[in-house]
């Protein structure tokens, strides 16, 4: 990849220009264009993209797609799907791509095709999720299983808890899915209240296979389950492994018959299409998981072979540009319009910021611009009873992203249409805001005097020209779902290669880990502890007294 940097570019410099001059420009006023909406929309299959209201206008728009080239995008999209090791800090190719690849086409790493293996590991998934689905799979007493509980952290966890969530209509009525992450005991503890030993089947997912929270908590889901089927061999039938450490995996005595393997080219946050996805393929079964998959090898093409300036995950990564180093927004909010999507942006939150959260270029210099924003979001409508707020009338610009299924899986009574109109509201008011006439004008035929009015309007005002985006699917099924994580990913893959920073290693999280290893063994006995600042050793021998 390019090691450009992205400020030194001719596009960035017309892209500030023309920022400067737009200070006053207002969304509503650029739908003075007839052909507005028609210009800044497009549709990949059943979902809708509407970007027209943003701050965005042909010159604006041009200006980026320059940037786009003048970075060389192009030619780091084409490096990513042919198995270079752009992920150069761990010397590795990034290649999720190639776990939903359903044209087969062979995909190399240093010259090897992984395309058999890839498709082994998914005949292997396919056998087992069928075996769960039907009950042929039996636990140590032969009954068949009920429950499935993922342990898995970070990547290895919130790609199942969202699609499985997401896909919640989809799922095996006669099985119950569990998740623990946290190494907090209550997570593990109130998880093991609610299954049953002879009926409940653990799914250890790590990467690594040496993360302490996943590791804690497989070894008491292991003690738990040893105490009531008081025999080793019976671990066979209910414990197997998701992960790409093979002697880790035999070393826990998970049979490696029972390990689902990945790669190194999967990076955590990116392996829920990888054997990270076997509680998926469990919960909704076989054929939904390879739809799921589907929907995302159709976007991978798109993105692969469309133009830039028709390229969805292109164009909504230059609209985060713009938004985030023209127009100084330092956040973005994913709304979902859906209560099944409800872990949506958490899971881009872990994809975005765990990518794009670095200050240090790829030529291991410090940035001297602003890289990834803070991901957030819930469900609408809870939100805009919470949050909203702040995203109306704050100080801080908050780009959105509304997105809201045309049909629901629950059509109860007038729910849909109201949720939907909320959906539709929250967008318009956003960009239009209410004037200090309009709010005037309101007040007065409310028959407020003239001096309730001055002292009341200002507060009521909305100035509006909030940017947002409004992705309308048709209906979320498991094809669509894959179709709209593969376009987030995308988006943080463009962003990352123009910012010039490595978006698949994730040092930031080292440091701590480190520390808390080494503070583990001061928390035992009663001595009092020196070895850090005066804040540290205090908060840890006030704990210690407390106890
Ligand atoms: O938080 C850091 C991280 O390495 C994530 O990138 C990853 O998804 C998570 O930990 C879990 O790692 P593993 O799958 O190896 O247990």
């Amino acid at each position: 990849m390019k090691n450009t940097n992205p400020t030194q570019t001719a596009a960035w410099k017309k892209l500030s220009q023309l920022a400067d001059q737009r200070k006053s420009q207002t969304i509503q006023s650029l739908f003075a264009d007839n052909s507005r909406f028609e210009k800044f929309s497009t549709r990949f299959e059943d979902i809708l993209v509407d970007y027209s209201k943003n701050r965005i206008d042909d010159e604006v728009f041009k200006s980026l797609f320059e940037l786009a080239k003048e970075t060389e995008l192009g030619e780091a999209i084409e490096a990513m799907f042919t198995g270079a090791h752009i992920n150069q800090t761990e010397d590795r190719a990034v290649l999720h791509t190639a776990l939903r690849n359903r044209s087969n086409t062979p995909v190399k790493v240093d010259g090897k095709d992984v395309m058999p293996d890839v498709n082994a590991v998914l005949a292997q998934m396919k056998a087992f999720a069928d075996k769960i689905n039907n009950g042929e799979w039996k636990g140590f007493t032969g009954k068949p299983i009920k429950s499935l509980v993922n342990i898995g952290i970070g990547g290895s966890d919130l790609g199942p808890v969202m699609v499985t969530e997401a896909l919640k209509p989809y799922q095996n009525e006669s099985l119950d899915i569990y998740f623990v992450s946290n190494v907090d005991g209550t997570h593990m503890a109130e998880t093991l209240k609610k299954v049953d030993a002879e009926t409940t089947l653990f799914f250890i997912a790590s990467k690594t296979f040496t993360t302490q929270e996943t590791m804690t908590n497989a070894h008491t889901a292991r003690s738990w389950f040893l105490d009531h089927a008081k025999d080793e061999a019976a671990v066979a039938k209910h414990f197997v492994a998701l992960s790409t450490n093979a002697e880790a995996v035999s070393e826990f005595g998970i049979d490696t018959a029972n390990m689902f393997a990945f790669w190194d080219w999967v990076g955590g946050r990116y392996s829920l299409w990888s054997a990270i996805g076997l509680p998926i393929a469990c919960a909704i079964g076989f054929d939904n998981f390879e739809k799921l998959l589907e929907g995302a090898h159709a976007v991978d093409k798109h993105f692969r072979e469309t133009d830039l300036e028709s390229n969805i995950p292109v164009i909504l990564a230059l609209i985060g540009i713009w938004n985030t180093n023209f127009l100084g927004a330092a956040s973005e909010a994913i709304l979902p319009y859906d209560q099944y999507m409800h872990r949506f942006a958490a899971y881009f939150q872990q994809g975005n910021m765990e990518s794009n959260g670095k200050y240090v270029s790829r030529n291991g210099e410090k940035v001297d611009y602003t890289t990834g924003p803070v991901i957030w979001g819930e469900p609408g409508t809870n939100g805009q009873h919470a949050f909203y707020q702040l995203i109306h009338q704050g100080t801080h610009l908050i780009p959105c992203d509304f997105i809201a299924p045309a049909i629901s899986h629950n059509p109860v009574g007038d729910h849909h249409p109201k949720l939907l109109s909320n959906f539709f509201a929250q967008t318009e008011a956003l960009m239009n805001g209410k004037s200090l006439d309009e709010v005037k004008e309101e007040l007065a035929k409310a028959g407020k005097s003239e001096a309730e009015i001055s002292k009341l309007a200002p507060h009521k005002v909305f100035e509006g020209n909030r940017p947002t985006n409004s992705i309308l699917v048709k209906k979320v099924d498991p094809y669509t779902l894959g179709a709209l994580v593969a376009i987030y990913e995308h988006k943080i893959f463009v962003q990352g290669a123009i910012w010039n920073i490595f978006s698949f290693d994730q040092w930031g999280v080292e440091l701590g880990k480190v520390l808390a290893k080494k503070i583990l063994p001061e928390l035992e006995g009663d001595e009092n502890v020196t070895s850090h600042d005066a804040s540290t050793n205090g908060l840890i021998n006030a704990y210690k007294a407390m106890r």
